[in-house]
Formats: C-alpha cells, sequence, structure tokens
C-alpha cells in the first residue's frame, strides 16, 4: 500500500464502491463468538484485507490511558481522534498490527485494563461516530473481510455479505479462560469469566448507537460446536 493508502485517503472511486459496499464482508456478533478467528481466516483465504473494528476502540483507549484522560469526558476522547493515527493492518505473515502515531501498540491493546478501558468510551455516541468514520477511511473501499459488534447494522450497512457469529455464554466463557492462560498467563474463574460476559454483552446491546444487532440479511451462524476451520 501506498503512504496514503495506508492512512485511508480514499480516491472517488474506492470512494464509490465503498459506499455500495461491493467487496466488503461483515462478521458481528458478541465477545467470544469467534468473530476474529473467522474474519482473519476468511481474509486470508480470500485474499482480502481485514479490518478489526475492536482495535480502534482498543487502540483509542491505550491512547487515552497513556495521556491520562478521563475516561468519562467523551469528548474529550473522542477529540483524541482527530489527533492520533490510528493505523491497523495485517502484515506479511497475516498477523494483525496496531499502530498509535507509529508506535506499535499491538501488545498493549490486549491488557486487561484496556480491554475495560474500551469497553467504557465504546459507550458514548461521540466517541463511536468518530471511530467509524475512521474505519470507513481504514477500509477505503478496498475489498475487506470487517469484524465488530455494529459492522453489518451500522458502519458498512451495505456490505455485500453479512454474517452474524453467536455462541452459548459457557462456550464463550471457555474460549475467553483459555484466551486469558495464552496471552496474560491468568487463570481465572470461568463462573466470573461468564458473569463479565454478560455484563458486556448487555452493554453491547443497550447502547443507542451501533448497538449490537442482528444486521437484516446476515447470515447466522451458532459457533458452540464449531472448530474455526469449520
Ligand atoms: O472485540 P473487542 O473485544 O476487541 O472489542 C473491544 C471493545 O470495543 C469492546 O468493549 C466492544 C467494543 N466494540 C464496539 O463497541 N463496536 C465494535 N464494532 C467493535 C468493538
Amino acid at each position: 500500500a501506498t503512504s496514503r493508502e495506508a492512512w485511508g485517503e480514499r480516491t472517488p472511486s474506492a470512494a464509490r464502491s465503498a459506499r455500495n459496499g461491493v467487496g466488503l464482508i461483515t462478521i458481528d456478533g458478541p465477545a467470544g463468538a469467534g468473530k476474529s478467528t473467522v474474519a482473519q481466516l476468511l481474509a486470508q483465504r480470500l485474499g482480502l484485507r481485514y479490518l478489526d473494528t475492536g482495535a480502534t476502540y482498543r487502540a483509542l483507549a491505550y491512547e487515552a490511558l497513556a495521556r491520562g484522560i478521563n475516561l468519562r469526558n467523551a469528548a474529550h476522547v473522542a477529540g483524541l481522534v482527530g489527533r492520533v493515527r490510528v493505523r491497523v493492518r495485517q502484515d506479511a505473515s497475516g498477523r494483525l498490527r496496531v499502530e498509535v502515531d507509529g508506535q506499535d501498540v499491538t501488545w498493549q491493546i490486549r491488557s486487561e485494563a484496556v480491554t475495560d478501558a474500551a469497553a467504557i468510551i465504546a459507550q458514548f455516541p461521540v466517541v463511536r461516530l468518530r471511530l467509524v468514520a475512521l474505519q470507513r477511511r481504514l477500509v477505503a473501499g478496498r475489498r475487506t473481510v470487517a469484524e465488530g459488534r455494529d459492522t453489518g447494522s451500522f458502519v458498512f450497512p451495505k456490505a455485500a455479505h453479512k454474517f452474524f457469529l453467536t455462541a452459548t455464554v459457557r462456550v464463550r466463557a471457555a474460549r475467553r479462560q483459555h484466551e486469558l492462560r495464552q496471552l496474560h498467563g491468568r487463570s481465572a474463574s470461568r463462573t466470573l469469566i461468564a458473569r463479565q460476559l454478560r455484563a458486556r454483552d448487555a452493554m453491547d446491546v443497550r447502547r443507542t448507537v451501533g448497538p449490537l444487532v442482528r444486521p437484516a440479511g446476515a447470515v447466522v451462524i451458532d459457533t458452540s460446536r464449531l472448530t474455526a476451520g469449520q
């Protein structure tokens, strides 16, 4: 990608095809449904780009924490979107890299502190609207698999193909438990994780802008009993 492309500047034709949803696949669903895993596999297999919209919430939350910004000050947090350069891309080996102002924060944005902070700032309409604009710029009309909570319903409503992944709380908690162990070497009780997931689901479903919904026309897949490959 050229540097212009990397920062998501659009050419007129790219902007047009983005509006028409050509070459766009969206995957939405609750935490732990398998969105990231499936979206990355799909992007690799089809030779499309991959956009993890959750990573934009995480990157912003990371930067707000780093700057000591009060997370409840929505205007202040949202204002950061215009002042920092967030870059989300797949590296040569297909792994997601996230940068804020040129600093690689791929690893840092998965911390538990950032996970909690991202959930807080994702509640504010003003923050969401700024990040949605960023997500559209990041896609900029290129063929992409976008994944998140509201990509088919709100960010890219004209996407050509929409999927909604779901799984039981029990299965999602087990996946999260595994991830915590792999990522942070931490063992946590599955009951506690299940409670946290339910709380996060409630926040995702209730917010006014970009709530978690099954987009109209989406193919619904329950991944509870499926492997990633399936
Ligand atoms: O999928 P994730 O855990 O990386 O998402 C991080 C946070 O961002 C999480 O609290 C949900 C929120 N999010 C959102 O509100 N809308 C999206 N499209 C993606 C993520």
